[in-house]
């Protein structure tokens, strides 16, 4: 069984969120249990392309509207990543320092139909693609509508939907962009009159699936319009819990943190990676350390944070360290704070693998009050790494962080994204950290927790199994 999956990020080459993770990991591990699972993606211009070799398999030329593109097919040269990886480079279209901007609707059917005439030229064609979110959801449509790839049509597809909210509307007059299909067929393309690519994949995919449980159900009722198309595809649609890559996030062996340690030696472990990040950010490192990773967007419960933290450090005794960026003025009103809470507060506006890491490793607890999280990684690489989960009960964080009242809790769990409620939360977080007996408890408990792909990459290839001719 051969698969390929399709997609606009891929750690380590381009990471903007974790998708990127998802799709840099999951092939890995169905490779382990013996199917071949490949990546293929834009070749943009950065440093992992920039530093690294590539030869070229396959060069040809497309068409989009009315003018030509020379592409090449790349391969990564030796490659250490567990999967073979292919790019597909359009200089003009692709060789961009960013993954996503304006022309998104251009680049990323450019992406679609060179790879898709790529595919064409296969001797053995993949058993299964796999799409994962907008970016690759005409794909379906297009191997299902277009004459130009009548071959590929019995190939089975799968959606993965990481993130609903984002659909990729464009508008009807750049249908000319498409290449010729039967247009009584139209329709397939459209939602509420627009071009809605992820909508496309949904209607034409022959399976759907959602990154959590908890998520498919979610979004029968909140899909950012998409809710009465999901309900009467929901027979095809299934939620799958993402895992994570235990080799990738494994505190014993992680070369970023500043001290490496087992289960059996968590605190004094956590302690250095703590002391570290307190001295780097100034913060007072006796106290329990709360830290934010991620966009700073109203998804994330983002906009709240700001007078969260100001009521939480005027009341509690605590440090907070943020990364992350996005919104323009959340970013500024979380700069602001640092003046008047020196030694208690930081923030670090950006994107920082690295400091990531070592911040998993040496704070206390994570915040995570999302309003919608499809499954969150966050929560799992805390968890692995000893740091107690304080999340809002929604999707995947509903489905892998039990509340710390109940039989098996490993995290703390609010109900709401409310100020109050998040401080709530935050409180009972500093009680159990002055519990030292029952927070170590919590916090290995947690760290003992599986939740590797090895079990999900499981559930994908049954999914594929069922699918195939
Ligand atoms: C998106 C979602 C996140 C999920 C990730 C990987 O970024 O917002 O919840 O974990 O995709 O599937």
């Amino acid at each position: 069984m051969k698969i390929l999956h399709i997609s606009a990020e891929c750690y380590p080459i381009a990471k903007v969120g974790g998708l990127a993770d998802v799709v840099g990991s999951l092939p890995k591990y169905q490779n382990k249990q013996g199917i071949t699972s490949q990546v293929i993606m834009p070749f943009y211009d950065n440093k992992f392309t920039n530093t690294h070799k590539f030869i070229t398999v396959f060069n040809s030329e497309f068409q989009l509207g009315e003018i030509n593109y020379p592409f090449t097919i790349k391969k990564l040269k030796n490659n250490s990543l567990g999967f073979d990886l292919f790019l597909v480079d359009i200089p003009e279209l692709l060789h961009k320092k960013y993954v996503y901007s304006n022309d998104d609707t251009e680049r990323f059917l450019a992406f679609q139909i060179a790879t898709l005439n790529w595919i064409l030229t296969w001797k053995v064609k993949p058993t299964i693609i796999h799409c994962h979110d907008h970016h690759t959801g005409l794909i379906p449509f297009m191997m299902s509508q277009c004459f130009k790839y009548d071959r590929l049509k019995m190939i089975p597809t799968v959606l993965t939907i990481h993130n609903a909210q984002y659909q990729g509307w464009f508008s009807h007059n750049k249908l000319n962009l498409f290449p010729a299909f039967n247009f009584k067929n139209v329709g397939l393309l459209d939602w509420d009159g627009s071009i809605n690519p992820l909508a496309a994949a949904i209607k034409c995919t022959w399976k759907v699936t959602t990154v959590s449980p908890s998520y498919m159900e979610e979004l029968i009722h909140s899909a950012n319009g998409l809710e009465s198309l999901l309900k009467h595809e929901v027979s095809k649609c299934k939620g799958v819990l993402n895992g994570i890559d235990t080799e990738v996030w494994n505190a014993e062996t992680d070369t970023y943190l500043i001290k490496n340690y087992k289960i059996s030696a968590t605190q004094s472990g956590k302690k250095r990676n703590k002391l570290y990040l307190c001295n780097q950010f100034k913060l007072n490192s006796s106290k329990p350390l709360f830290i934010f990773i991620g966009r700073l967007v109203g998804e994330k419960g983002a906009e709240l944070l700001p007078e969260v933290f100001e009521k939480a450090l005027t009341k509690n005794e605590l440090s907070i360290l943020v990364l992350g960026s996005g919104n323009v003025e959340i970013e500024k009103q979380l700069g602001d704070l640092k003046a008047k809470f020196k030694g208690k507060y930081n923030s670090y506006i950006g994107y920082n693998e690295k400091l990531a890491h070592i911040m998993y490793a040496g704070a206390d607890f994570l915040l995570m009050p999302s309003r919608v999280e499809p499954c969150g990684l966050n929560q799992l690489y805390a968890l692995r790494y000893g740091t107690i989960p304080v999340v809002r009960s929604i999707g995947g964080l509903k489905d892998t962080v039990i509340d710390i009242s109940k039989k098996d809790g490993v995290g703390i769990v609010h109900k709401n994204v409310a100020v109050n409620e998040i401080i709530e939360a935050m409180d009972r977080a500093v009680e159990l950290y002055n519990n030292p007996l029952g927070f170590k408890k919590i916090r290995k408990r947690g760290m003992q927790k599986n939740y590797s792909w090895e079990v999900s990459a499981t559930s994908y290839i049954n999914i594929y199994k069922s699918l195939k001719a």
